[in-house]
């Protein structure tokens, strides 16, 4: 498995399992099926409401042996809640307990988006907080003295923007070591790609897949299903392999980690089997082509009546 590497020498798998959608119940097996498949790589957040089984099935997996802590890249999500710098040390502390881990390989800002605390979602407009009442600059510096204090090994952000990074890159004094976006051949952010390659930030891509398992609330009625589309389709059959094996081997080839999700056995091993996949450089243009600045996950949940954020503030597009 390829794998990207950090400053420190770290290694990150570069294919992971993805549990956003991943239910409570099903989770814990995906997990350990995905773990005895060969997957090193768990990508979960506290939002996802499903860490503590995901933390059963790692213990469970490894005090069966075969694999190591050290074997794994567990990374995890501060919730938009805790944002105040007082209760970042208590949100990775929480998801430690859950995932009953000692310390988590990498913690990512989920949202630049405030909640009041204890919101998991806004009821009303008002539960959003305006990022100049609770800075990510100051959140920023709680995420850094969770490395000092051995709590997680990296820290980075998720959903940033380029003028975001840019804006925290100029107060961070350890800075960002991820930007976990979504991309695929329907979003590439081709500046996005270029600005972290510059920087020396990683990139992580999710809903790789299209997420069609969104909540139908979060999906628009015209929405193109990306796993059906004819190229990515044609590209599949000439390898004799799936659209969804195509399109992981693309974002691997991009030099992007992407972290697909399922819970079904097969779909597990098929999804990592995609990192063999080797893509043309003619396939790699045609679906370069594909691009149509589609987001899936748009974040007009955070826009609602009275809140501080709209897409084009939250995006900066
Ligand atoms: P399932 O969990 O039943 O396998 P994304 O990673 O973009 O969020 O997409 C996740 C969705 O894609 C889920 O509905 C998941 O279903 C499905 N999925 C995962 N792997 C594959 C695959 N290899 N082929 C088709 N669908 C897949």
């Amino acid at each position: 498995m390829q794998t990207l590497s950090f400053i420190n020498g770290d290694q990150m798998p570069i294919l992971g399992l993805g549990t956003w959608k991943s239910a409570p119940g099903e989770v814990y097996t995906a997990v350990k099926t995905a773990l005895t498949l060969g997957y090193r790589h768990i990508d979960c957040a506290f939002i996802y409401r499903n860490e503590a089984e995901i933390g059963q099935a790692l213990t469970e997996s490894l005090a069966a042996g075969g694999v190591t802590r050290e074997d794994l890249w567990i990374t995890s999500k501060l919730w938009n809640d805790c944002h105040a710098p007082e209760d970042v040390e208590s949100g990775l502390r929480g998801t430690l307990a859950s995932l009953q881990l000692d310390y988590l390989d990498l913690y990512l800002i989920h949202w630049p988006v405030a909640l009041k605390k204890g919101k998991l979602l806004p009821d009303t407009g008002a539960d959003l907080l305006d990022l100049a009442a609770v800075p990510i600059a100051a959140t920023w510096q709680a995420m850094e003295k969770l490395v000092e204090q051995g709590l997680c090994r990296h820290i980075g952000v998720s959903n940033f923007s380029v003028k975001k990074l840019t804006e925290l890159l100029a107060t961070a004094n350890r800075p960002p070591e991820m930007n976990q976006i979504e991309l695929h051949p329907y979003l590439q952010q081709p500046p996005m790609l270029d600005f972290c390659r510059e920087q020396g930030i990683q990139l992580t891509a999710y809903s790789p897949l299209g997420s069609r398992d969104r909540p139908p609330g979060l999906q628009a009625a015209d929405e193109p299903v990306l796993l059906d589309d004819p190229t990515i389709g044609a590209i599949a059959t000439a390898h004799h392999v799936s659209p969804a094996q195509v399109l992981i081997a693309w974002a691997i080839q991009r030099g992007t980690a992407v972290i697909p999700k399922s819970v079904n056995p097969e779909r597990l091993a098929q999804n990592l089997a995609a990192a063999d996949v080797v893509l043309t450089d003619a396939e790699m243009d045609a679906i370069a082509q594909l691009d149509r600045q589609r987001r899936y996950v748009d974040g007009s949940f955070w826009t609602r009546e009275g809140s501080p954020y709209t897409l084009a503030n939250l995006w900066d597009e």
